[in-house]
């Protein structure tokens, strides 16, 4: 393509910027001649590297892939609270995907949980943006730290699998801002993220991937990502509009993209925004090189240790109420191990982030070889996760294993495809078959200890007083078998909180009345309530409160000083408080602060989480914690005002989860009033508080008699009065005796220079 009138052979080079905007092959970026842009290599997925052959790519994972570290799900890394833990973890994934080639690890995942039937729920951090946001910017420093950009996803609002490709979330700005895309800003202004996936979905309407508000005005505009946008695979309708709106490049290719090209020749599509394509795609290109490590050496064994420190991390104690964990296996006569997911284990969600792991123990492996001269260790399937197995004789012998031995271990959860991508759930249930299976256990055996394998909550309401204990794995990772025996019998002491509240029934959610949506439209209908926020805020009864997990051990919490600082300072106060392991044995306790704005000047969730700290202490120890809450972690969305913080009264509470609060504070912090600009549609009371209307309206008033007729008896009346003044300006001047017309306000206002 050469343009009239140019005399150098400007077309070629058009022609190949423009080739940059879709991909060259299913998980590569194209590198046309005489750029100096070399292809890219994208591969998921979050957890572990899915690298398959070229011939037969799939963005479901139902191909093989190369063998890899699968180390745990986003689910239970989030669950450690272990920025520090999560960055190792993204080293070693960055160092896997250097061993295999890869440049850009398509994960961290970090779509808030708004449901807990969305299918990826596994594969997300947080129903919490700022806990999310810190958390994954853990990841993305530590993949990035190899020379492997990350790319965070899905940018934006894809928070349910049903109809993803098409459905509309319509959200309203202040929950858009406050929730969903929080935890995006977090990442990009902390962790300077190399590239963004965007996402399938449409955000009112527009559709992600072709969203310039989003991609331009807001990712680069506000938060100034320099990265390069990419689509999820498929997710692109129009790749001009997507190319204009700020995508970088189209995916999967090929076909490669002639429309780009084609806008620019008739120049409905701008060069300037090809050039900006080749540019970012440089950047990509330039800061992988400059901080890809000499050697990258990949030491298999250390990341399947990393791998099991992380799933033992993230490990949830919900409850342990008799005491039987951890367990000790030299005073057990026998012990059965009950449940297929024991021998037949889950490990990791189903999707294009399944990994090939390099290896996996399964639990009872695991029980059999720790205990072996111990104690007996006897195994039954107890249920079929699929198939028509003759469910009562797995029952009945089960239950007669249970009833000879001394203690049971069962391994319940969700089968493979309860909870994938592509596909969402619809109950938050155990199967029947297991909760059957349990209860009939426990007739027979009252030591029952429960490990729970699922990639999102499900409620032990109805059979939580059955188990003993109940420990949530959630997905380990390869590790399996070795973190369910480091777990149980207390080589780990867990101390993994629960990122996500685990409901008690399925009509308390947040979204059940809009989940997923219908006719290509979901209303975020909770508006920011989502989560805890939401279950705080109707005093809702929960089966595990966000934050919750108890540990082998107990902590005290004591001396709570809340230090306030100046206004100019980015810090808006200091907490400290002690710590004290008062129990037997050395543990880690995450510290949670959660913030209640009284300001008054919006309607606020009761409480938030606005800072968190993981401490770890040896038995009897204590420890001086204290942490800086900065003033941006406070704001919230105005709808005229956008982010404000006006300060006031602060309830600061600082627990061990979000409702078991140990320690509070009332604290005045002081923060920025916000001006609204001043409109013929501002109520009367706002024209007179402002500092230059006020008096020209009052001398207004004066000079022409006052206001009369029914207006001015109402302004008399003690209780018309806030009638009137909370009536906009021009509502006013339609009425007869009211001294101020249409043309004065209007002559106010431009005295205030542009109406403010
Ligand atoms: C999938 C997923 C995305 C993944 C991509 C490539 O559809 O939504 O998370 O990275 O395609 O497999």
């Amino acid at each position: 393509m050469s343009i009239p009138g140019d005399d150098r052979d400007n077309g070629t080079a058009l022609d190949a910027k423009a080739s940059l905007t879709a991909g060259a092959d299913y998980w590569s970026t194209a590198a046309p001649p005489d750029l100096g842009i070399r292809s890219i290599r994208m591969a998921d997925g979050p957890h572990g590297l899915r690298v398959q052959d070229d011939d037969n790519p799939d963005h479901l994972g139902l191909g093989r892939s190369l063998p890899a570290t699968c180390f745990p799900p986003a689910v239970t890394l989030a669950s450690t609270w272990d920025p520090a833990l999560i960055r190792q973890v993204g080293e070693a994934l960055g160092r896997e995907a250097l061993s295999q080639g890869v440049d850009v690890v398509l994960g961290p995942g970090i779509n808030i949980k708004r449901s807990p039937l969305c299918g990826r729920n596994f594969e997300y951090y947080s129903e919490d943006p700022l806990l999310a946001g810190r958390l994954a910017s853990a990841m993305v420093a530590g993949l990035q730290s190899q020379g492997v950009a990350a790319c965070v996803k899905h940018f934006a609002v894809n928070n349910q699998e049903t109809d993803r490709l098409r459905v509309s979330a319509d959200v309203d700005e202040r929950a858009l801002r406050e929730i969903y895309l929080r935890a995006f800003e977090v990442v990009v202004r902390e962790a300077d993220p190399w590239t963004v996936m965007s996402a399938y979905n449409r955000i009112n309407g527009v559709p992600a991937s072709e969203n310039f508000w989003l991609l331009t005005e807001l990712l680069r505009g506000e938060w100034g990502f320099a990265g390069a946008v990419v689509s999820d695979w498929g997710a692109v309708r129009d790749s001009v509009a997507a190319v204009e709106a700020g995508l970088d490049v189209r995916m999967p290719g090929p076909p490669p993209d002639t429309r780009v090209a084609a806008a620019v020749a008739n120049g409905s599509l701008s060069e300037e925004v090809v050039e900006k394509v080749a540019a970012r795609l440089r950047l990509l290109a330039e800061r992988i090189a400059a901080s890809r490590p000499a050697a990258a050496e990949m030491d298999e064994e250390a990341h399947h240790q990393v791998t099991r420190r992380a799933a033992s991390q993230g490990a949830v104690l919900l409850h342990n109420d008799a005491g039987l964990l951890p367990v000790d296996p030299s005073r057990e006569r026998s012990i059965a191990v009950i449940g297929e997911l024991a021998r037949t284990p889950r490990y990791q969600g189903a999707g294009s982030s399944a990994v090939n792991p390099r290896r996996l123990v399964t639990g009872l492996e695991a029980l059999q070889s720790r205990l072996d001269g111990v104690t007996d260790v006897t195994f039954s399937p107890g249920y079929a996760e699929e198939g028509d197995a003759d469910a009562d004789t797995l029952v009945k012998d089960a239950v007669a294993l249970a009833a000879d031995s001394s203690l049971v271990l069962i391994f319940l959860g969700l089968p493979p495809a309860a909870e994938a991508e592509g596909r969402d759930r619809t109950s938050i249930e155990l199967p029947a078959n297991q909760v059957e299976l349990l209860r009939a256990v426990a007739a027979v055996n009252p030591r029952v200890v429960v490990a729970l394998s699922n990639g999102s909550p499900v409620t032990t309401a109805g059979w939580r007083n059955t188990a003993g204990a109940i420990v949530e794995f959630w997905l380990t990772g390869q590790a399996h078998g070795e973190t369910i025996a480091d777990v149980l019998l207390g080589e780990v002491n867990p101390s993994g909180k629960l990122t996500e509240t685990v409901p008690v029934r399925l009509e308390d959610t947040p979204s059940y009345l809009n989940f997923p949506g219908e006719h290509g439209h979901v209303r975020y209908g909770e508006g920011i309530y989502v989560g805890y926020r939401w279950y705080d805020a109707r005093a809702i009864d929960v089966d595990y409160p966000f934050g919750h997990g108890l540990s082998y051990t107990t902590f005290d919490y004591s001396d709570l000083e809340v230090t306030v600082r100046e206004l100019e300072d980015p810090v808006a106060f200091t907490i400290a408080l002690t710590i004290t392991n008062s129990g037997s044995r050395e543990g880690a306790e995450v510290v949670q602060v959660y913030v209640g704005d009284h300001s008054g000047a919006l309607q606020m969730p009761v409480r938030e989480l606005r800072g968190f700290a993981k401490v770890r202490l040896p038995a009897g120890a204590s420890e001086r914690v204290t942490l800086d809450i900065r003033r941006d972690d406070l704001q919230h969305v105005h709808p005229e005002a956008g982010w404000i913080f006006t300060g006031g009264e602060m309830e600061v509470c600082v627990g061990s989860s979000s409702r078991d609060l140990r320690l509070r504070a009332l604290v005045d912090v002081p923060g920025h009033a916000y001006e609204l600009p001043l409109t013929l549609w501002s109520p009367f009371r706002e024209w007179l508080a402002h500092p230059v209307a006020g008096p020209a309206v009052r001398r207004l008033i004066d000079e022409r008699g006052g206001v009369r007729g029914r207006m001015g008896d109402l302004l008399g009346d003690p209780v018309g009065r806030d009638s009137v003044l909370g009536n906009p300006m021009l509502a006013l001047s339609q009425f007869p005796g009211f001294p101020i017309n249409e043309a004065d306000a209007e002559a106010v206002l431009a005295g205030l220079g542009g109406g403010s």
